[in-house]
Formats: C-alpha cells, sequence, structure tokens
C-alpha cells in the first residue's frame, strides 16, 4: 500500500472519531439560555408561602444546603457507589447560584436535569422525579428560591470515577431513565389519592430511597420495593400495612409530619429531613400522601401477624445477660416500660420499632450508633452510642432487644455490621 493512501486512510479515520465524538459532544450538550439581565419581580406573600410549600415538599434545601452552612448554598457531598457529587448553590447569587438563571432556564433543570449552560446533571439531583412537576410548581419554586438571602459559594469539585467523571455520559443514563415531564401532560391532583401520588413520585421524589438502586444508579422497578441509603435501610413502602406490626393512614401521618408514630418509633437517619420538612407543610399534603401510600399496600396475609409479644424479663435466653446489663445502664432510663418517656406519652416500647421488628440490623446498629440529633419539628431525641459502646457491646445490646424484648430470632453478625457501619458512617 503507497503511503500517501495509508495517510489518506488514517486522516479519514481521524475526521470520522472527531465527527463522532463531535455529535456526540454536541447530543450530550443543549444550548445554553441566555443569562437574565433583571431579577424577577418581588413575588406577592401569597405566591412565596406557596413556593415555601413547594419547596418544602421538593426537600429542596436538605440536599442544597451543607451541614450548618448557610440554606441553599449548596456544598453537601452527597455519597454513591461511584463516588461524591457535591450539590450547587441555588440561592440568587449572579456568579455562583441560580441569580441570573430564567424561568426557562430554571424549569429546563428540573424537567431535562440540564443546567443553563447547557451540561448535564447528575442524577443525585432527583430530576428524574422533577420532571412531571406542574408548570405552576416549578414557577412557584423559582420565585421563591429567587427570594432567599444570595450566597457566594462555588460548589467543590465532585470526586468521581471515570467515566461518570465526564458529564456527556449522563445523556446515556438520561435515554435509560428519563422520561421528560412536559407542561402539556400536568398530573391530576383532583382527589387526594391523585394528589398524594403526585406528592410521593413528583416532588417527594420518595422512590429515590425506597426503591433501591440497580447496578447504574437506576431505580428498581417495581418501585418502593425497599432500597438502601447511608447505611440506612429505607423499608419497603407497599408492605405498611402487612407489616408485623400494621401501619394505619393515621400512623403514616403522625410519623410523616411529627417524625414519631407511637406505635412505630420515630424517623431517623435519612428520614428524619424528609419529616422534618412535611411538619411545615399543610395538614391536608400529608394526609394525601397517607392516602396515597395505604393504595399501593399489598393484600395483608389472611393470617393477621400476632402483635410482638413482650417477654417478661425471667424469660430472657442466659446468652442476653450482657446486653441486659448495658441495656439497664445505657438504655433503660429513657427505654424501660417506668421511664418518664415512656410513660409520658404512653410508648409501646421498641418491641413494635420498625428497626427492632426488620430482619436486618441495619437500622437499630445506626440508632445506637448515631442517636436521633435534636431538630426543632419535635421533642425526639437521642444521644448517640458510637464513642461509649464497640462493636461487641452493639451486639449484646441487640441481642437482648431483639429476643429478649421483642421476641424475634436472633440477628446474624451484628458485630461485624456495626464495625461496617461504623466506618462506612465517617465522613
Ligand atoms: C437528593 C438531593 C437533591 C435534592 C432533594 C434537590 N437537589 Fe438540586 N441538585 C442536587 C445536586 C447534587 C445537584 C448538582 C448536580 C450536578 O452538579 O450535576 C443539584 C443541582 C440543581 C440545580 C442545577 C444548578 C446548576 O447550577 O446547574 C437546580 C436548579 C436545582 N438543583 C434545584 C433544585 C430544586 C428546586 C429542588 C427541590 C425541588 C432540588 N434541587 C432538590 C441535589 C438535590
Ligand atoms: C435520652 C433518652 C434515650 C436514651 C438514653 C436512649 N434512647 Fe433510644 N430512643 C430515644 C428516643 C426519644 C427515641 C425515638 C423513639 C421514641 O421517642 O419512642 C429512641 C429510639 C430508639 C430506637 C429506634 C426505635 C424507633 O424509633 O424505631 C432504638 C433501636 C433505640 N432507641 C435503642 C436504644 C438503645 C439500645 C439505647 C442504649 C444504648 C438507647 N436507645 C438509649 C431516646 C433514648
Ligand atoms: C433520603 C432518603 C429517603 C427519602 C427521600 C424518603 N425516605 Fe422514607 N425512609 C428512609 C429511611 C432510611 C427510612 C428508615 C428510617 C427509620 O426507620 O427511622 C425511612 C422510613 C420511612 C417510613 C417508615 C417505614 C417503616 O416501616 O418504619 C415511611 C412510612 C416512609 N419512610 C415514607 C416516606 C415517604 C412517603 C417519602 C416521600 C415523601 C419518603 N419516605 C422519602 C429514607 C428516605
Amino acid at each position: 500500500m503507497q503511503l500517501r493512501t495509508l495517510i489518506g486512510g488514517a486522516a479519514v479515520a481521524a475526521i470520522a472519531a472527531a465527527a463522532v465524538l463531535g455529535g456526540l459532544y454536541a447530543w450530550t450538550r443543549a444550548a445554553p439560555i441566555a443569562p437574565a439581565d433583571a431579577a424577577p419581580p418581588p413575588p406577592s406573600a401569597a405566591v412565596l408561602a406557596a413556593g415555601a410549600r413547594v419547596v418544602a415538599l421538593g426537600d429542596c434545601m436538605v440536599c442544597h444546603t451543607a451541614g450548618d452552612g448557610p440554606a441553599y448554598a449548596g456544598g453537601l457531598g452527597l455519597r454513591t457507589p461511584f463516588g461524591t457529587i457535591y450539590s450547587t448553590n441555588i440561592t440568587p447569587d449572579p456568579e455562583t447560584g441560580i441569580g441570573r438563571w430564567t424561568l426557562p432556564a430554571f424549569r429546563r433543570a428540573l424537567r431535562e436535569g440540564t443546567s443553563r449552560d447547557g451540561h448535564l446533571l447528575y442524577p443525585a439531583f432527583p430530576y428524574i422525579h422533577y420532571t412531571r412537576m406542574s408548570d405552576n410548581d416549578i414557577e412557584l419554586a423559582y420565585r421563591y428560591l429567587m427570594t432567599r438571602t444570595p450566597v457566594h459559594a462555588p460548589a467543590p469539585a465532585n470526586d468521581l470515577l471515570f467515566p461518570l467523571n465526564f458529564r456527556p455520559v449522563l445523556a446515556f443514563w438520561n435515554m435509560l431513565y428519563l422520561r421528560p415531564g412536559t407542561s402539556d401532560t400536568p398530573a391530576s391532583q383532583a382527589t387526594p389519592i391523585e394528589r398524594g401520588r403526585y406528592l410521593v413520585d413528583t416532588l417527594g421524589h420518595c422512590a429515590s430511597c425506597h426503591s433501591g438502586l440497580n447496578l447504574m444508579g437506576g431505580e428498581r422497578s417495581p418501585a418502593f420495593q425497599g432500597g438502601r441509603i447511608d447505611g440506612w435501610n429505607a423499608p419497603a413502602l407497599t408492605r405498611l400495612a402487612a407489616a408485623d406490626a400494621p401501619w394505619t393512614q393515621a400512623d403514616l401521618v403522625e410519623y410523616l409530619r411529627g417524625g414519631l408514630a407511637l406505635g412505630h418509633g420515630a424517623a431517623k437517619g435519612p428520614m428524619r429531613p424528609v419529616t422534618e420538612r412535611l411538619a411545615s407543610v399543610p395538614r391536608e399534603d400529608v394526609e394525601a400522601i397517607a392516602a396515597y401510600l395505604m393504595s399501593i399496600q399489598v393484600a395483608p396475609q389472611s393470617q393477621p401477624a400476632a402483635a410482638p409479644a413482650v417477654k417478661p424479663a425471667a424469660a430472657i435466653v442466659p446468652g442476653d445477660r450482657a446486653g441486659e446489663t448495658l441495656f439497664a445502664a445505657a438504655c433503660a432510663g429513657c427505654h424501660a416500660a417506668p421511664a418518664p418517656m415512656m410513660r409520658l406519652a404512653d410508648r409501646p416500647g421498641l418491641a413494635r420499632s420498625s428497626a427492632v421488628l426488620s430482619g436486618d440490623p441495619a437500622n437499630f446498629v445506626q440508632t445506637v450508633l448515631q442517636g436521633i440529633p435534636w431538630d426543632n419539628t419535635s421533642t425526639v431525641y437521642m444521644p448517640p452510642f458510637a464513642d461509649t459502646l464497640d462493636d461487641k457491646q452493639v451486639a449484646q445490646l441487640a441481642a437482648y432487644v431483639r429476643t429478649g424484648l421483642a421476641a424475634r430470632p436472633a440477628w446474624d453478625d451484628v458485630a461485624a455490621t456495626s464495625a461496617k457501619l461504623r466506618k462506612e458512617n465517617q465522613p
């Protein structure tokens, strides 16, 4: 073969490759939307209140606020199996926030996961759910956020594995998992169940934790069969009525609005911020969520599950004794039947809580290690024990609570679970 043809062939191949890459790049990058020249006019008090409700239902603050940092200024690291993604600044700061975003740019971000300048956003931002928000709710959220205090805060660089640190690959992900909503097909919200479905599937993005993720980071279907988030189990939402301690609609309203349902326990870990936000929205929204959840329950078994029996102390097997002693020293002051906390609100005790009745010890272990931090929406507080109890002691407590108090078969390998979660909980 002549040298000229060879060079010619190589050039053709290079041009073809460049065309493919260029095409790919063009395909994965949307056009920028021009920045706004002027801020939108200040909204009325009614629009502001309605916007606050949408933003609370959408949990926007939870992800867009880092620890004690300024609200909506971003910088919270979200850990995924592919690395850490940092939330961005959605205050109206003109340089580092959304201060110069128009409503169409904001709408495109929520509906298509595309930033104002055209780059694709990571699905750690749950746009696959927000995509079906109504135009009205999108505008309300925009108007509300544009009135927050602007904060100058550039987002930290993400720490992601190749090839996911290359944003264009997200175009393939979107092909698989994004079903874009449009202005023309807003979900009906006419009945409480329809309103609840909209709140759960769209703003509440409940499936992002409660469905579990597949290897591609897409949500498993069918939805709501239970998932794992930050070392906690997010239980299935379709078996609440068939659970060992069955949930009623009223229990769900109590839990989702107050972070505590007396017959089931408290919202903990990643669920806690969800209930904190739901505490601020009108009760009818939470009632709608509960009504929808009740409508997706699998039929309870024909034999109703017996209420978990509380074993008298004398029936505790000898292996639990170490745990029983620890419990008396560290936990009984709050959790034993005669403790003031138990008497005050007539709490049924740990034996009926999902964390103890679950077949998996993760939520029990996480509760003991992390405790339940104070928040402004309830009086629930439990201190963390990560620094005072070692993994063996956590396992002894688990054996006592699970087999002694709740009369359930012992969990396996609690000490190993505790060691693993302790490590994962490190910042
Ligand atoms: C589960 C966490 C999470 C929640 C909840 C969340 N976001 Fe985000 N959001 C993110 C992350 C992470 C990014 C950055 C993604 C990236 O850089 O690719 C982001 C990016 C954005 C962007 C794009 C900003 C930019 O500069 O490109 C907008 C706009 C936005 N979010 C608005 C919202 C609104 C409005 C809500 C509530 C309705 C919300 N987010 C709720 C995690 C979240
Ligand atoms: C200062 C009081 C206090 C102490 C001490 C305490 N807890 Fe708690 N714990 C709470 C509160 C409050 C809750 C939330 C549930 C409630 O209010 O009924 C809770 C919840 C729990 C739960 C989850 C139940 C649920 O809500 O689903 C477990 C498990 C638990 N505690 C275990 C322990 C163990 C084990 C110890 C001892 C190592 C302990 N607690 C010590 C106050 C306490
Ligand atoms: C960020 C992840 C996350 C999101 C989003 C989330 N949840 Fe949860 N949820 C959890 C985790 C983790 C638990 C277990 C925590 C516990 O037991 O304290 C939980 C517990 C629950 C429970 C109690 C279940 C049981 O069997 O004890 C209900 C009910 C619930 N969530 C409903 C919802 C609804 C409705 C939404 C949407 C509005 C939602 N969750 C959004 C993570 C999440």
